[in-house]
């Protein structure tokens, strides 16, 4: 069982590799699911089919689905809605505020999430491909199942029990209605659940791969999630380059940005290695399709495709093998591993600048976006132990 995840900033191509990616590992005979956790209906568009809430067969061993969120929504967070909106009620809040302000940004696109592990965990397929909504900020609330740990065990059960005897009193004497049996259910199956969905996003068989165009912003916001998603457990296994200028018969105006793309790919190459960067040309319409799709997934993934033993290449296989970036805590420490094979100590520099790690390998400069709770501590040792350095930070705040 294969899951594989695209994400990225918006607009960069997700779903176009998402979709190109799944209809090669149809054509190589795999029951595929690619489905979509984002709003905009684009995997329809993409293939230029209807997408509906169940899994649609659009080709041979290939499936599209677009997760209906708001279905999802309403099935699980309505309980603990209904309360809040009560709640707020009773406090005189406006109703369209209340409304506003029990819209969780990011729920529904974890909500949508559980159609995934639904879908991993019935058997029908072999590869499930997940064209994620833009970025980080849904797999940073899968975390919170964790965060939440400590207080379901501890906190919750002695807070269910004291609302149960004072209910009666409570209601009457503060008039803000207290949470019912039924809410504090709610809110103990959304927190199994989103473990759940978390256990299998972080499985041995499942891996990012990170969507890009050559562009300073967006390769700024794909370091941080790239070290976002190591914080919360994720494995990155490839970075995908999309949206670049054909050099060949370049105008003038052209040049100017081969030119400035290549200085970009330069700095891809050097920030994510040891990840494999696959690249993809600005084709000369929209990728739409499943013929147009399929010779954009055979260009992306070209060189794994025509590299020996290429006729059981799989675009689907892990494409970097081992733990490329973690971040763990040993001992209430953060320790950032990161895997530099081949390095050598006297020719690697470590810097700090401000929120960034710069890192110099043999002349290359690797730039780190550090997570907020990393930038904020100071580092107290770097090891390099076999072939991974081992960044360690202080355990108090600075
Ligand atoms: N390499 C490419 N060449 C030409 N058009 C592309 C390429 N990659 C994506 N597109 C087009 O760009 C638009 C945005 O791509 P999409 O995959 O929907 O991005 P995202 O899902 O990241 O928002 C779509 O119209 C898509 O067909
Ligand atoms: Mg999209």
């Amino acid at each position: 069982m294969r899951v594989l995840l695209f994400t990225g900033k918006g607009g960069v191509g997700k779903t176009t590799a998402a979709a190109g990616t799944a209809t090669l590992a149809a054509a190589r005979g795999r029951k595929t699911l690619v489905l979509s956790t984002d709003a905009a209906h684009s995997l329809a568009d993409a293939f230029n089919r209807p997408a509906g809430g169940e899994p649609t067969e659009v080709g041979p061993n290939l499936f599209v689905q677009q997760v209906d969120p708001q279905r999802t929504f309403e099935r699980t967070w309505v309980e603990i809605r209904s309360y809040l909106l009560s709640v707020l009620d009773s406090a005189g809040v406006d109703p369209i505020e209340a409304e506003e302000l029990t819209v969780l940004p990011g729920a529904e696109e974890v909500l949508a999430l559980l159609e995934v592990r639904d879908q991993v965990r019935s058997g029908r397929w072999d590869v499930v491909i997940v064209d994620c909504a833009p970025t980080a900020e849904t797999l940073r609330l899968l975390a919170l199942p964790e965060a939440l740990n400590w207080y379901m065990d501890r906190v919750f059960p002695v807070e269910r029990r004291v609302v149960r005897a004072l209910r009666p009193v409570l209601t009457k004497v503060a008039g803000v209605p207290m949470p019912r049996d039924r809410v504090f259910d709610a809110v103990e199956r959304l927190h199994a659940e989103l473990a759940a969905v978390r256990t299998v996003l972080t499985d041995a068989g499942t891996s990012v791969r990170l969507v890009l165009t050559p562009e300073a912003l967006v390769v700024a916001e794909a370091r941080r999630t790239l070290t976002s998603l190591a914080l919360y457990g994720y494995r990155t296994d490839a970075v995908i380059a999309n949206r670049i200028f054909p050099e060949d018969g370049a105008d003038e105006w052209r040049r100017g940005w081969v030119g400035a793309q290549n200085r970009l790919l330069g700095e891809i190459e050097a920030s994510f290695a040891p990840l494999p960067v696959l690249r993809s040309a600005y084709r000369a319409r929209e990728p739409v399709g499943i013929e147009e799709l399929t010779g954009f997934a055979e260009a992306l993934y070209g060189d794994l495709l025509a590299g020996p033993g290429a006729r059981d290449s799989d675009p689907c296989a892990l494409l970097a093998r081992g733990e490329t970036m973690t971040i763990r805590t040993v001992a209430g420490r953060y320790v950032l591993s990161l895997a530099l094979p081949l390095a050598d100590k006297r020719e690697m520099e470590l810097r700090r600048r401000g929120d960034e790690l710069v890192l110099t390998v043999a002349g290359h400069r690797r730039p780190l976006a550090l997570p907020a709770v990393l930038a904020r501590r100071e580092i107290t040792a770097a090891d390099l132990a076999g072939d991974r350095l081992e960044i360690s930070f202080a355990r108090e705040v600075s």
